[in-house]
């Protein structure tokens, strides 16, 4: 079975790379902290090379020991204080960056997420839009005209999930039974690639993260199309009775139909997403059908079992899941 490799956005899930408030601040402290580093790698690198060429062994050498030093005030107070003042300087700029992005200012528009890490999964809530979604995160970029933060409250079902966009935010912990926060007020427009950053379990690999931020025009007509119930498509009557007559309504909901399982994905818009299985295989009518023959072909561990349909019975159901725009 050919399954096309998920197309991975043209941004670099690279720190060095941001697009975001928090993350520029993230970037500028790693900045300032690899400079102090390098610094001081090079006057120990650079005395270290000194001392081997200087002193390095010559024909005729006087074989006997240099006269040694014990003990020296000035070079103790030396590699006491300076190495001091490193530690200070470094502690008081990362406390004041992380107050600056744990404490951050409502802007005028806001945006409010739940993510919910799941294994292998992540849903995404937006309850003030009455959206649900799966593994694609939709946002509104952040501009001068508009200044919008998105703020992400995270909850777990199971185990720890890290939730970790690098160009748009550093990584959160995501825990059963505790509430993390964190935000992003993005500035570019695109697509945005992260992921679970904390192992938890066989398809912790497989956990990824998609964030598209879109113009705030795309964005509103986003939700607007996220917000509609399933249309009904006459056509595609049969594989819909293939949907709600086998196991697939007790984990998945698609909104204006009796599926409303909260186990799985939300299904209701599952053609709006540009790929199946948290990122596994970009999302086609071939890798839907693999998908929902035997999810473990391109997710072993994945939560959801084999189907045990018939061919048939496979055809119409992703014929059915096809419309779900
Ligand atoms: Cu979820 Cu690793």
């Amino acid at each position: 079975m050919n399954v096309t490799a998920p197309t991975v956005g043209p941004a670099t899930p690279s720190i060095f790379a941001p697009v975001s408030t928090p993350a520029f601040a993230i970037r500028d402290l790693s900045f300032l902290v690899l400079a102090i580093v390098t610094f001081i790698f090079i006057v120990v690198a650079g005395v270290t090379v000194y001392a081997i060429i200087r002193y390095r062994h010559r024909p005729g050498d006087d074989r006997r020991d240099p006269p040694q030093v014990y003990g020296s005030t000035q070079i103790e107070l030396a590699w006491t204080v300076v190495p001091f003042l490193i530690v200070i300087i470094l502690f008081l700029t990362t406390t004041r960056y992380i107050f600056a992005i744990e404490r951050p200012a409502a802007t005028r528009d806001t945006v409010e997420v739940t993510v919910v890490g799941n294994q292998w999964w992540w849903e995404i809530r937006y309850p003030r839009l009455g959206i649900v979604t799966a593994n694609e995160l939709h946002v509104p970029v952040s501009d001068a005209a508009r200044p919008t933060r998105t703020f992400i409250t995270l909850q777990s079902a199971d185990v720890i999930h890290s939730f970790w966009i690098p160009q748009l935010a550093g990584k959160t912990d995501v825990i059963p039974g505790k509430t993390n926060r964190t935000w992003v007020e993005p500035r570019t427009p695109g697509t945005y690639v992260g992921q679970c950053a904390e192992f938890c379990g066989v398809q912790h690999a497989w956990m990824l993260l998609r964030v598209t931020v879109h113009p705030r025009d795309e964005f509103d007509r986003w939700v607007a199309a996220q917000q509609a119930v399933a249309a009904e498509v006459p056509e595609s009557r049969t594989g819909r009775d293939v949907f709600t007559s086998v196991a697939c309504i007790s984990c998945h909901t698609v909104r204006g139909t009796p599926a409303n399982g909260v186990f799985g994905p939300d299904l209701t818009h599952l053609m709006s997403r540009a790929t199946i299985g948290a990122g596994v295989a970009s999302n086609t009518p071939e890798t839907l059908r693999a998908w929902v023959k035997d999810p473990a072909v391109l997710k072993p561990g994945a939560r959801m079992p084999a189907m045990n349909l018939s061919g048939k019975q496979l055809d119409e159901l992703v014929a059915y899941l096809t419309t779900l725009r």
